[in-house]
């Protein structure tokens, strides 16, 4: 159960409030209502507030969704297991009894087992930065699910979807291939590569076999879906895809099985983050075993311009667009055609071009990074900012 009070603060949202951006501020909060077990540095209280964030995230992920629809909260039933349980909070009405569909308990199992943990992702980075500072585990929890809710990151799932109904159809599965190849078009095919996988992600091969199983045992016939099958199809047979080891990925068909499921678009990455709140309080409660825990310090390289005189406001010669001084030197104003950082370069693509300068500058989160990604990068790792011998 959550605290009586939560449902008030739940109640200051908009209906139409995006779920993630009710989760960060709630998760957040839960620090305000369970402050009495709060403290890193005892174990007891480490425990308490594990077991209670992976008990409770799943609640108000489905209160979140029950405000957007304006059905009253269900509380949680403990004769349900973990799955069971969220299924009824966030189907089921007091008006009549909800039965959990036993195919969509053990799917979704599935999908929060292969989503519990994945080493050194944006999100547990995040949390583990967060909880080098000494904050208290909540607020390591919310800072993650923050770093989760980005379309490159958590939010990959949800995106897949959208693309999806903007494809619409089977026939323009063709076009939206031709767009994602298109160097001059931003366009991306949601859920597919992974900035570690360069082969198939194990656990999309899993999913994969189950995504069919459900829409099969489930009897489920999507149009929709249609459209993620030929794009699947297309993508796997394509030489582009092929050369650059871009398989589908884990969002691909965890977001298909999601939709069968009916839970909505919007819930898709809070889905993510329930699952991956176990992992993430894994990776801090380990952390904080260590003692001695050293603060992350990313590091960052300047590579803009050097010395240069101040030139007084009115008397610059060059003036950007925004009336700033040097304004084309800002990261924003430097993307590349795909609309990219070209910063990423320096994290693991070799020197810049020669005569480039470039204004922005790229970091190394603690515990993400490798002494190798540094050397191609010209730095020796410093074992005093990096935490990777101890991840
Ligand atoms: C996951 C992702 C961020 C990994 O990025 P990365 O490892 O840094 O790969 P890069 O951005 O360096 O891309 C390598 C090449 O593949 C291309 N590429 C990568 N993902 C692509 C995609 N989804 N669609 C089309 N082209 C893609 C890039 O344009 C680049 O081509 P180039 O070598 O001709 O310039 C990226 O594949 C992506 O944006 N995927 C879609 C979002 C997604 O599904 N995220 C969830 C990940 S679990």
């Amino acid at each position: 159960m959550i605290h009586e009070s939560l449902k008030l603060f739940m109640n200051g949202f908009h209906y139409n409030a995006h779920p993630m951006a009710m989760m960060v501020g709630i998760a957040g909060s839960l620090a305000a209502f369970y402050h009495d077990s709060l403290d890193p540095e005892n174990p007891a209280h480490r425990m308490i507030t594990a077991i209670r964030l992976i008990a409770k995230i799943p609640t108000l992920a489905a209160a979140c969704y029950k405000h957007s629809v304006g059905q009253p909260y269900v509380y949680p039933k403990n004769n349900l297991d973990y799955c069971a349980r969220f299924l009824d909070m966030m189907f089921g009405v007091p008006a009549e009894p909800y039965n959990v569909n036993p195919i969509a308990a053990k799917a979704l199992d599935l999908l929060f087992i292969l989503h519990a943990d994945h080493e050194q992702n944006a999100s547990t980075s995040t949390v583990r930065l967060v909880g080098s500072t000494g904050a208290n585990p909540i607020a390591c929890i919310a800072g993650g699910i923050a770093a989760l809710w980005g379309p490159a990151h958590g939010g990959a799932n949800e995106a897949v979807l959208k693309q999806l109904n903007e494809i619409g159809d089977k026939s323009n599965v063709a076009k939206a291939v031709a767009r994602a190849k298109d160097k001059n078009d931003s366009y991306r095919l949601m859920g597919f590569g992974h900035r570690v996988y360069k082969n198939f992600d194990p656990r999309a091969k899993i999913i994969r076999e189950m995504c069919y199983k459900v829409l099969n045992e489930l009897g489920i016939q999507d149009p929709l879906l249609d459209v993620a099958m030929a794009l699947e199809d297309v993508a796997l047979k394509d030489e582009y895809f092929i050369e650059r080891k871009l398989y589908p990925n884990v969002d691909f068909y965890s977001g298909i099985i999601y939709k069968a499921l009916n839970i909505p678009v919007e819930m898709f990455t809070v889905m993510f983050a329930i699952a991956r709140t176990a992992g993430w309080i894994a990776h801090w409660l380990e952390q904080n075993q260590e003692r001695d825990v050293k603060i992350g310090r990313p590091r960052q390289i300047y590579v803009g311009p050097g010395p240069r005189d101040y030139v007084p406001l009115n008397a610059a010669p060059d003036r950007g667009p925004a009336g700033i001084p040097g304004v084309s030197g800002c990261p924003r104003a430097r993307r590349g055609p795909r609309g990219r950082s070209q910063s990423r370069a320096a994290v693991g693509g070799g020197p810049e071009p020669a005569g480039q300068q470039r204004a922005a500058s790229w970091c190394v989160p603690a515990g993400s990074c490798t002494g190798h990604d540094l050397s191609r990068s010209g730095l020796q790792p410093d074992p005093r900012s990096i935490s990777c011998g101890r991840v």
